[in-house]
């Protein structure tokens, strides 16, 4: 099977990469000459476990290729998979596809053979029918099968996450194309991993209808902590205990500063508009966006009250990206709370501390400084934000750190202390979304 995945970024990269583990010839195309230049020599341009390996590995042993042109490839290939970018379009939150329609007019203009004609970027409900209506248009329905397969990749496990997939969900309204995408997931099937077949509309709202439920789950969560923090009751407890049943499930229930990066908050935005689009409301969602929204806003408010009244100018903040074990820092809430402190704070100096997302915030041009060396970013502190869940955070010796910081309030976004007991014993102000 030759597999041509365009849209080398993050969905791209990393299914390309895992299909070649497979044992089929991938070749990842993108525009960005660059990008494809370093990816050949094995240079990997975002953070994520394991890829690295699994490229350089692929490369060697010649299943895995880089490149720029769609026109040397396509004829040769079985599958064409799109994985270019779906950003929210401004103002109403509906998923821009000109870069989907667009690969679509390049390989109508260039296929000779049979193709089946996938799309593994988010889209919409209807898209594969607007794909399959270029097509005809352009005569080659004879060439083209178009199909729908989205991804459930996270970002920091997704070589896992497709590897060993909860599921695979397979879109098509054909024969041909359900016939081939099985074939290619053959592999996962053997290892007893389920293949939901369905249509390419099923297909396409099953992405979005998971990804609003889990948007939902975690704001759930959160408006429970903050309850927590007017009660007295106890979080950590309350999720545990409701996770344990197994109807709700323990995942996705840790409270946070609200979710972040590139999918939940462009995902939600788009399925509300595609709700309107159909004339319809999903309230739900719509509720899940305006609070998420507010949790960020509440937090960030309750840190400057925070530093207000202690007098405090010197925080540090532990974590820039939207969550552990990525570099990827779009719609942190992180990034958010500092952009907030710095609008409404006076004479703030802020510090940022993150294993491995200081050169993307660097391009968000913050005036704050950043620091690699997390022992001495402590020196002079006063308050200690932890912003993002990184293991690093989860073992710090605060009795060591405690004589270098100047003041002592820690802020504990991500309730990674629960037991925080010694920490108050030290003379820490200890501070948590929910206590
Ligand atoms: C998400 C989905 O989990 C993937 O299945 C999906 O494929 C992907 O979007 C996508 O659409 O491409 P990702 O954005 O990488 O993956 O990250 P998640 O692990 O889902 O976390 C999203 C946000 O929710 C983060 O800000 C995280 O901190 C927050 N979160 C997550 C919580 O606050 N609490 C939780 O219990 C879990």
């Amino acid at each position: 099977m030759n597999i041509l995945i365009i849209g080398t970024g993050y969905v791209g990269l990393v299914s390309g990469t895992c299909f070649s583990e497979f044992g089929y010839k991938v070749t990842c195309i993108d525009q960005d000459n660059l990008k494809i230049k370093k990816l050949k020599k094995g240079i990997i341009p975002i953070y994520e476990p394991g890829l690295n390996e699994l490229v350089k590995k692929n490369i060697k042993n010649k299943n895995l290729k880089f490149d720029n042109s769609i026109n040397k490839y396509l004829n040769n290939s079985d599958c064409v998979f799109l994985a270019v970018g779906t950003p929210s379009r401004r103002g109403d939150g509906h998923a821009d596809l000109k870069f989907v329609f667009k690969a679509v007019e390049q390989i109508c203009s260039m296929v000779t053979k049979k193709i089946v004609l996938v799309t593994k970027s988010t889209v919409p409900v209807g898209t594969a029918k607007k794909i399959n209506k270029i097509v005809q248009k352009l005569n080659k329905s004879d060439y083209i099968n178009v199909a729908s397969n989205p991804e459930f990749l996270r970002e920091g496990s997704a070589i896992n996450d497709f590897l060993r997939p909860d599921r695979v969900v397979i879109g098509s309204n054909d024969n041909y194309s359900r016939k081939i995408l099985n074939t290619l997931y053959k592999p996962l099937n053997l290892l007893q991993v389920p293949i939901v077949n369905t249509d390419t509309e099923t297909s396409e709202l099953i992405k979005y209808a998971s990804n609003s439920f889990l948007a939902t789950k975690i704001t759930f969560i959160n408006e429970i902590s903050s309850f927590c923090k007017k009660t007295g009751a106890n979080i950590n407890d309350v999720s545990k205990a409701m996770g344990l049943d197994k109807r709700i499930g323990s995942k996705f229930l840790h409270s946070g500063p609200g979710y972040g990066g590139s999918c939940f908050p462009k995902d939600t935005l788009a399925m509300s508009k595609t709700f309107r689009d159909h004339k319809t409301k999903f309230n739900i969602v719509d509720t899940v966006i305006k609070t998420n929204n507010q949790i960020k806003k509440n937090i960030s408010k309750e840190i400057l009250q925070i530093i207000n009244k202690n007098n405090l100018k010197k925080i540090l903040f532990l974590g820039l990206s939207f969550k552990p074990e990525t570099d990827d820092i779009r719609e942190s809430s992180s990034i958010f709370i500092i952009k907030y402190l710095l609008k409404k704070g006076k004479n703030l100096s802020i510090t940022a501390h993150d294993p491995v997302s200081i050169e993307n915030a660097k391009k968000e041009k913050l005036k704050i400084k950043y620091l690699n060396d997390f022992q001495a970013s402590f020196k002079n502190q006063e308050l200690i934000v932890i912003a993002t869940e990184w293991n690093i955070y989860r073992s710090i010796n605060f009795k060591k750190l405690y004589k270098k910081m100047k003041s002592h309030h820690l802020y504990d976004l991500r309730n990674i202390y629960p037991n925080n007991k010694e920490i108050k014993e030290l003379g820490f102000n200890y501070y948590s979304i929910s206590s």
